[in-house]
């Protein structure tokens, strides 16, 4: 028995080793974590179990049959983060680049199994040179049976990808599925083809970072959802949004206590609308003033900043707030803006986490650009995926509502189970000035003193319709509220519908816009 123990100590000694202790250190000497460091920093101490590890490959193509490593090049099992199972992979870069093939495929697919089966979170830390060259076909298998799971658990588990290293060719896939992206800042990169081959195909010379770098995926291509300074940060992200969140679909979210009073009443929200109504402000502010002791959780922080999007708890429960920013874009919906909010919504929707929407939105944005891209389309998606929503949906209006925008933006005639209006706020068709010169363009032009009566028509639109009360007389708005108040009554609201019960008309599944 003394000597099998002393073998298999051994063989976990070079199982760990992977691609061999120098090329680890080289990789820490570099300010990298190795794979096994990654899942160690993740995991609550000591609760890591490894699966598979001594998995080799079994190719023997272009010399690979000289190149084996226990475990093929990722990591994979199981462990606890906040004392709730998560399974993992991580892939390891010191064997073979952290190169896909059969076997290392084989690994990932079983915790995606396991994950789904259990009804537990799956994180993947991707660091690898994509499919392995040497194995062909296999490998490219071996991808396809991985995307295959990441659609089966979609909207089943969390799913959540890494990525601290390369992650190229058709591997981004795996990530452009999932529900969230994390990216460590100048070090991972994710790209469908890489610099050679732009050159090579358009003659065209562009860096890593240009084509799959933090800065470019979390503001244009919105990607990336999260970027950490370095690894431990991301890691460290990583674990607030599982904090956030339930295992899966037939869970509830995580409640945690706060000690920030339930009826506490902000006096500052009371002046953070300004009086000018084309005066931007930050929503940002307004959220931190009344969530549980201001922490808010921002999803997609870089990308399409107009609209906000981020997890909250609200007297201990998780919410996902989702709200318009005058002080970018004056918070008007554009395309991004409306594929952010969807894909955030429908996370929210299939994971049990009631939506809070914080409203001040003077329309689409006008434009032929946002024709072209297709804003008919992606604003619909808007629309779909609230009207679709069947958790909790809380409303409150703190300024402008117009227009499509207005019934966008988690209306009562969208399924808002209640809506709330400050006293500062504006529901119409459009604003004022554009109202006035569609309906008394004749009049005006045709008037003596054409500036004093479109003047006095402006203000008697204003008085009409630049305040809740007829929204309010007409039940489409519950309640017209003090900002003061909004804090106190959310957390009623929320209580209210916590045994809230809704279900779409069977169906396959819809045909959301793309
Ligand atoms: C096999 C690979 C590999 C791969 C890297 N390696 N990528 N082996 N298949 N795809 C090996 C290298 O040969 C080397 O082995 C080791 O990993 C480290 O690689 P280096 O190039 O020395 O590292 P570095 O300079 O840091 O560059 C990393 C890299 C580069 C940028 C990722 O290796 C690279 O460009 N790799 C190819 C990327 C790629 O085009 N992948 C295929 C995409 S197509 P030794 O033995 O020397 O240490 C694809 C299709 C998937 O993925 C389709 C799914 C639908």
């Amino acid at each position: 028995m003394k000597s099998m123990i002393k073998e298999l100590l051994k063989l976990r000694e070079e199982k760990d080793a992977a691609g061999g202790l120098d090329k680890q250190k080289k990789r820490n000497d570099e300010g990298r974590m190795t794979a096994r460091q990654r899942i160690e920093y993740l995991f609550d101490p000591g609760t890591f179990v490894e699966l598979q590890g001594f998995i080799v490959h079994r190719s023997s193509t272009f010399g690979l049959e000289k190149k084996k490593f226990f475990g093929d090049g990722v990591i994979t099992g199981f462990g606890k983060v906040h004392d709730k199972t998560v399974y993992i992979f991580s892939q390891d870069f010191t064997v073979l680049g952290g190169s896909l093939g059969e076997m290392h495929a084989k690994k990932i697919v079983n915790v995606q199994d396991l994950a789904l089966k259990a009804g537990a979170p799956l994180v993947g830390i991707n660091d690898s040179g994509g499919a392995r060259i040497q194995e062909g076909i296999s490998s490219l298998a071996g991808y396809g049976d991985i995307f295959y799971r990441n659609t089966i658990a979609s909207g089943v588990i969390p799913q959540i990808s890494v990525i601290m290293g390369p992650c190229a060719g058709g591997a981004v896939y795996s990530p452009g599925i999932t529900d969230f992206v994390f990216q460590v800042a100048k070090t991972a990169h994710l790209f469908v083809t890489g610099p050679e081959v732009i050159k090579a195909v358009n003659k065209e010379e562009v860096t890593f970072d240009d084509l799959g770098g933090s800065d470019m995926h979390s503001s244009i291509s919105g990607v990336t959802h999260f970027v950490g300074s370095d690894e431990r940060n991301t890691l460290d992200m990583v674990k607030e949004l599982l904090s956030y969140i339930p295992s899966s679909n037939v869970e509830s979210p995580p409640f945690e206590e706060t000690n920030d009073p339930y009826d506490r009443m902000e006096d500052k929200l009371n002046e953070i609308v300004p009086t000018n109504p084309n005066k931007p402000y930050e929503m940002k502010e307004l959220i931190t003033l009344i969530v549980d002791n201001g922490k808010f959780f921002e999803v997609h922080k870089n990308y399409a900043q107009n609209l906000v999007v981020g997890f909250s708890r609200m007297g201990g429960r998780t919410v996902g707030i989702v709200a318009n920013n005058p002080a970018v874009l004056a918070g008007t919906l554009d395309v991004h803006a409306s594929i952010k909010g969807a894909r955030f919504i429908r996370f929210c929707d299939a994971f049990n986490i009631p939506l809070i929407s914080l409203v001040d939105v003077p329309g689409y944005l006008p434009g032929r650009d946002q024709e072209e891209l297709g804003i008919i389309k992606h604003g619909a998606k808007l629309l779909y995926a609230y009207s679709e929503a069947t958790v909790p949906k809380l409303t409150v209006t703190t300024r402008k509502s117009y227009g499509g925008a207005h019934i966008v933006m988690s209306s009562k005639y969208l399924g808002a189970d209640v809506v709330f209006a400050w006293p500062t706020a504006e529901i119409a068709v459009m604003g004022p000035q554009g109202a006035i010169n569609v309906i008394f363009r004749k009049d005006i032009s045709e008037a003596e003193q054409p500036e004093t009566l479109r003047e006095r028509l402006i203000q008697d639109y204003k008085d009409k319709f630049a305040n809740p009360k007829l929204p309010a007389a007409l039940g489409y708005i519950d309640d017209i509220i003090m900002p003061t108040e909004t804090r106190p009554l959310l957390i009623r609201a929320l209580e209210s519908l916590e045994h809230k019960s809704m279900k779409n008309p069977p169906k396959k599944h819809g045909n959301i816009p793309l």
